[in-house]
């Protein structure tokens, strides 16, 4: 077979978070997360895991950085994180900002492209203590972090996320409680995601202002829900409130400067009060705001869904955190959660329990241009599987992994060759690391972190990537 070509441009990266690799939790000034608080909640995460050390990140910088080379990565996109930078929403922690200079100095000096991502998830705990995200004083301490960065890091990062997929920060940590801080209100759920997104224009608007050539954008978590059968009402109606809850809310407001009024619609059948509360937040002029023209979309892409309004056949039975479907089943704000149902296809699965369907993530690239994007160019911020490793030798060779590597680079190139601007992929993760609820359970990396050592081993998967990156084809 011939190979396909990648265009020219077309950046290769792989992604992190800091909570997830840099470990030093508490070193240099930093103080609590809400993921420093949570994961310390009985039960709330997997053998009760957490990110004191993680993949000591903070400490084996350089050496991180020299592995993204010898891999061939034109891009790494990592996160800051907010408890490092302005402990407690406070102070700027000189020492916190000076980790992030040295990282992207190092980044600059072996030519890969700094991708800095303001927000995956780890808000200082004492921010949430007064009332984090359904706070909308949180929207102003937001800002004033964000400032920080760009005084520190404008003169060498031109590419800017305000938020990592903010459903997951709002509904699965607000409504669903799988994610710190753990509440479990619907309002709540829906103010969280009403000031990530204000926060998120906020960021916009204030970056821009201070430089006009700065690359802007937000990473969304987003899915292709598919009803089972195209032409049962029942069907069409499950798969138009997950599209409405994953999709619909964050990129209606960000493209279109609204909310979708079925969704709302929906939410008030089921708790009015809810709704009540978040109409008040909604100030005149937030989705203004909330839709400043953007120079960037990214959008991680895991697995989509096959959605039914009729009982299915019960599946394998689980843990609360056995499949992402169950924890959006759980993180649900619409009524008749029960309705919906996610129908077995048969497709293979991950460690995850999330079904691989790569055709999937050409399909969402297609839709999100067409339907919102316009013009705005769109990265694959994020597409991975966690699969159970077996080192032999020193060696793990993850055929599965690799598999879903190559398919998905090339779902991503099926998307461009169908006139979708898409302008890069970056896979999850760099390295194995901590997997929120999951803790170390759920391996992503194409590089294998042994925790015991702190040894870094290259995957198979990691070659892979390295040999499509050489060739720029697949
Ligand atoms: C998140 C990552 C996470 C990955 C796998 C994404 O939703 O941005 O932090 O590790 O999914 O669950």
């Amino acid at each position: 077979m011939n190979s396909r070509q990648f265009p020219d441009g077309f950046l290769f990266g792989a992604a992190t978070a800091a909570y997830q690799i840099e470990g030093a939790a508490f070193e240099d000034g930093r103080t609590a997360s809400v993921w420093d608080a949570f994961a310390r909640v009985p039960g709330a995460v997997v053998n009760g895991e957490n990110g004191d050390v993680a993949c000591d990140h903070y400490h084996r910088m350089p050496q991180d950085v020299a592995l993204m080379k010898s891999l061939g990565l034109q891009t790494y996109r990592f996160s800051t994180s907010w408890s490092r930078v302005r402990p407690d929403g406070g102070a700027v922690n000189a020492k916190g900002v000076d980790f992030y200079s040295r990282l992207v100095d190092e980044l600059l000096e072996n030519d890969i492209l700094p991708w800095l991502t303001l927000y995956h998830w780890d808000m200082p705990q004492a921010v949430e203590e007064q009332g984090g995200w359904t706070s909308r004083d949180t929207v102003d301490r937001f800002v004033e972090y964000a400032l920080t960065m760009h005084d520190a890091l404008g003169d060498r990062v031109k590419n800017w996320t305000t938020l990592n997929e903010p459903w997951c920060a709002s509904f699965l940590s607000y409504t669903a409680g799988v994610h710190a801080p753990g509440r479990t209100d619907i309002g709540d759920g829906l103010l969280a995601a009403h000031h990530l997104l204000l926060a998120h224009g906020r960021t916009v608007q204030a970056l821009r202002a201070r430089d006009a050539d700065l690359d802007l954008g937000i990473t969304l978590n987003l899915t292709v829900a598919d009803p089972a059968d195209a032409d049962d009402s029942a069907d069409v109606d499950a798969a138009r409130r997950i599209d409405g809850q994953f999709n619909r809310w964050f990129l209606d407001p960000i493209f279109e400067g609204d909310y979708p009024s079925d969704i709302v619609r929906d939410i008030r059948e089921v708790d009015a009060d809810a709704i009540v509360r978040w109409q008040a937040a909604v100030h005149d002029g937030d989705l203004d705001v909330i839709s400043a023209p953007l120079d960037a979309l990214g959008v991680n892409y895991y697995h989509g869904e096959l959605l039914s309004g009729h009982a299915q056949q019960e599946g394998p039975a689980g843990t609360p955190h056995d499949t992402e479907g169950q924890q959006r089943q759980t993180a649900s704000p619409f009524p008749a959660d029960a309705g919906i149902h996610w129908v077995e296809r048969g497709l293979p699965r991950t460690g995850m329990g999330w079904e691989v369907q790569p055709e999937g993530l050409t399909r969402l690239l297609q839709r999100v241009a067409a339907d919102y994007a316009g013009g705005v160019p769109l990265y694959v911020t994020e597409n991975g599987a966690a699969y159970d490793d077996v080192v032999t030798d020193g060696a793990v060779n993850d055929a599965e992994r690799t598999a879903f590597l190559r398919d998905h680079v090339t779902a991503t190139l099926d998307a461009i060759e169908a006139g979708v601007d898409v302008r890069g992929y970056f896979y999850w993760s760099l390295m194995d690391n901590y997997e929120w609820a999951w803790g170390y359970d759920k391996r992503f990396g194409i590089v294998r972190v042994d925790y015991d050592t702190q040894e870094r081993t290259v995957k198979e998967s990691g070659r892979e990537y390295s040999r499509i990156i050489a060739a720029r084809a697949v």
